[in-house]
């Protein structure tokens, strides 16, 4: 079956054409607008200004994304709209569009919510499949069907930090989750007290990276001069919040606060690159550490044969690698994870995978035909 799925719940107007049969989804076109720049100048997404560009865009983007997948309307089985959570001016703008096009079409409607999306990214065919079962030399042979339950799920992205449990399709336990921030919040809001851009996740990854990069310099220099300089000019410490904690929740906003105390004390170092990029390190080091470890305990718990990684956050290198790394350690029966980067952040890819699973597995699919005028849009829309 063909689906189209359009995504517009904060700042990307996104629609991507998917085609499902026996359960591997086939990615036929993504594409994505992103309003990032706008938004940079007010350090965060504007909520009216991300509406009237999502309606600016999301005709052409439909276009496109038809275009590119070769297909016209008529061939759509299926459309799949986020219908929340996000800001309401811009969710209403794809499920509005999305109503619109299943009344015309006369195709059936569904709507996904926004963090389902980010989960089923993991069930997009071109993803990159990374087992730590050593019977499974070629990562990219893994299809969806040999994919099993229970699954755990490290879900980060700018609104959310959650561990979600699935025992089967669609069914979702969340056994941890932030108490204040979220993860890419917290990248965020680091950004904007180091004068970084917006977004903030890829600009202090960018900075941690050159800190290492100074620190190997600093080690060459000493083993090739022999000099006494010091490794680091910076010994930069930060809190993990909540790593020893007997449950599986989060807590950010400390991580944060900690950032500010230090950037208020040391003012001046801001014009300093070495400085900065010391801070993003141990700052991004410490979130890696909290949800690194967090996941491996709720894991030990739970024991789930496969753990995925999701949301915007799952594109930082680091944690794609140090989780890995720790699986690899304490879970060698454990199958790991992880979107393709270009499905880690936004898109409508993602909308399209978890509406497959969700009109496959709908117990009426009637519903979905009348959607064009049920669908209800809900900027707090829960998971479950
Ligand atoms: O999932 P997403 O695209 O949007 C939401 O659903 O919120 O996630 C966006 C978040 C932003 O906070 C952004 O700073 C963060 O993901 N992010 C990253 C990276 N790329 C995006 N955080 C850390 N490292 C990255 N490479
Ligand atoms: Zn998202």
């Amino acid at each position: 079956m063909l689906i189209l799925g359009l995504e517009t719940s904060c700042d990307e107007t996104a629609a991507a054409v998917l085609a499902g049969e026996k359960d591997n989804l086939t990615v036929l076109s993504s594409i994505v607008s992103s309003q990032v720049k706008l938004h940079a100048k007010w350090g965060g997404v504007v909520p009216n200004l991300a509406a009237r560009e999502h309606l600016k865009n999301i005709t052409p983007v439909i276009e496109a994304a038809l275009k590119e997948a070769g297909i016209t309307s008529r061939d759509i089985d299926l459309i799949a709209v986020t219908n929340g959570p996000g800001l309401i001016p811009a969710l209403l703008v794809g499920t509005t569009a999305a109503k619109t096009l299943s009344y015309l079409w006369r195709t059936p409607l569904i709507g996904i919510h926004h963090i389902e999306g980010h989960i089923y990214a993991n069930f997009i065919e071109d993803k990159i499949r990374v087992s730590t079962k050593s019977k499974i030399s070629n990562p990219k042979q893994i299809q969806n069907s040999s994919i099993q339950f229970p699954i755990l799920c490290l879900v980060v992205s700018g609104g959310h930090t959650q561990l979600v449990l699935m025992k089967k399709h669609l069914v979702y336990e969340i056994i941890g989750q932030t108490l204040d921030d979220a993860a890419g919040e917290a990248f965020d809001k680091v950004a904007r007290i180091l004068n970084l851009s917006y977004p903030g996740g890829p600009e202090i990854a960018k900075r941690a990276t050159q800190s290492v990069e100074h620190e190997a310099q600093n080690a060459e220099r000493k083993i090739n001069t022999g000099s006494t300089l010091r490794d680091m000019r910076y010994a930069i410490s930060l809190p993990r919040p909540m790593i020893n904690s007997k449950n599986f929740n989060f807590s950010f906003s400390g991580l944060k606060t900690a950032v500010l105390y230090l950037v208020k004390k040391n003012e001046k170092l801001l014009g300093d690159k070495k400085f900065v990029a010391e801070v993003c390190r141990e700052f991004q080091q410490a979130v890696c550490d909290v949800l690194v470890s967090k996941t491996i305990s709720a894991a030990k718990k739970y024991n789930p044969k496969t753990i995925l990684l999701a949301g915007g956050v799952s594109a930082n290198s680091e944690l794609r690698h140090q989780l890995g790394e720790k699986i690899k350690e304490g879970l060698k029966n454990t199958l790991y994870i992880m979107p393709d980067t270009c499905y880690s952040l936004d898109n409508a890819a993602m909308i399209a995978a978890a509406a497959y699973y969700r009109h496959k597995l709908a117990p009426d699919k009637k519903i979905c035909k009348a959607n064009w005028k049920k669908l209800e849009t809900d900027a707090n829309l829960e998971l479950k």
